[in-house]
């Protein structure tokens, strides 16, 4: 059980209920928890529908995730449930929201995640209106975590932010760079963005996410496992990080950039190859649980 509770809220990244209780049972406690159209689809129910050859329909891939994240939803403390709109490269962000009202209704703390384009951004912002809380997600730059915040300022509730650490550390820049740059050009504004920092690969994030005082962090079920076997170790004053490859180079730092957050978010530079690369995973991952139509 874990004692001394950092204040970055700990959310479960994964698909399957009975992993969330099993981390429950592990730390004491589970502060939220992320979903995501990969993680879906590896659902163990879902696997063995496709293992039996029932691939899904369109609404009944739908009702499963449904009845997943309702199944999840009770277990979980106040950072909520985040569950992904299906989008691909040319969704709009209508569609989105058309979703995204639709997934809200499901569980009574859930966050809808965009991702972070132009138009999952439009999609956040008229969604903050209707108070639907929202998480911006494939988050790879400044820049998108600085239109994050332009386009849902005046929302009465937190939104989250999810800056992808591991995919840019595959892509050789030191992720967690970006979780500290986007603290630190948050501190001038009015609070209303917390940081989740996602894409957790190993307990070394978790840590440098404790040390740089993300809001939140969501982390798989394995890297909590892991860090439950060492007893949690906590970072202590001294603790620094920096990313390094698989081969132990380190990796390329990302510099900090002067953002005015009161500019307005279309102002803002917010293509990113990784953010269309991950809609496609996601996308494909989706239509692997799917029935195809002849
Ligand atoms: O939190 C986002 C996460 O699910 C993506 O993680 O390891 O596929 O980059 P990963």
């Amino acid at each position: 059980m874990l004692t001394n509770r950092p204040k970055t809220k700990i959310l479960v990244d994964g698909g399957d209920p009975a992993e969330t209780l099993r981390i429950k049972s592990l730390l004491g406690f589970v502060d939220g928890q992320t979903t995501n159209p990969s993680l879906i689809a590896k659902n163990p129910e879902i696997q063995q529908l496709i293992a039996s050859g029932h691939t899904l329909s369109a609404e009944e891939e739908k009702n499963e995730y449904k009845k997943i994240v309702q199944s999840i939803s009770p277990h979980v403390g106040e950072a909520g449930v985040s569950i992904e709109v299906f989008a691909d490269l040319n969704t709009t962000a209508e569609e989105m929201l058309a979703q995204g009202q639709e997934m809200f209704s499901w569980i009574p703390n859930a966050y809808v995640k965009y991702p972070c384009t132009y138009e999952g951004l439009r999609a956040a912002q008229t969604s903050v209106q209707k108070n639907i809380r929202v998480n911006v997600t494939l988050c790879f730059s400044q820049e998108q975590a600085a239109a994050v915040y332009a386009a849902t300022k005046g929302s009465k509730q937190p939104v989250y932010v999810s800056p992808f650490v591991g995919r840019l550390d595959d892509h050789g820049e030191d992720g967690m760079d970006l979780v500290r740059n986007i603290k630190k050009m948050y501190e001038r504004g009015d609070g209303h963005v917390y940081v989740l920092a996602a894409s957790i690969r190993g307990f070394n994030h978790l840590l440098w996410s404790f040390a740089l005082s993300a809001e939140l962090a969501t982390v798989p079920g394995k890297v909590l496992e892991e860090w439950a076997a060492k007893a949690f170790p906590m970072p202590d004053r001294n603790f620094s990080y920096r990313g390094v490859d698989a081969s132990g180079k380190p990796l390329k730092a990302i510099p900090y950039k002067e953002l005015d957050l009161n500019l307005p978010w279309q102002s803002f530079d917010i293509a990113h190859e990784l953010t269309n690369k991950g809609i496609q995973k996601f996308v494909a991952d989706y239509q692997s649980t799917l029935r195809r139509s002849a």
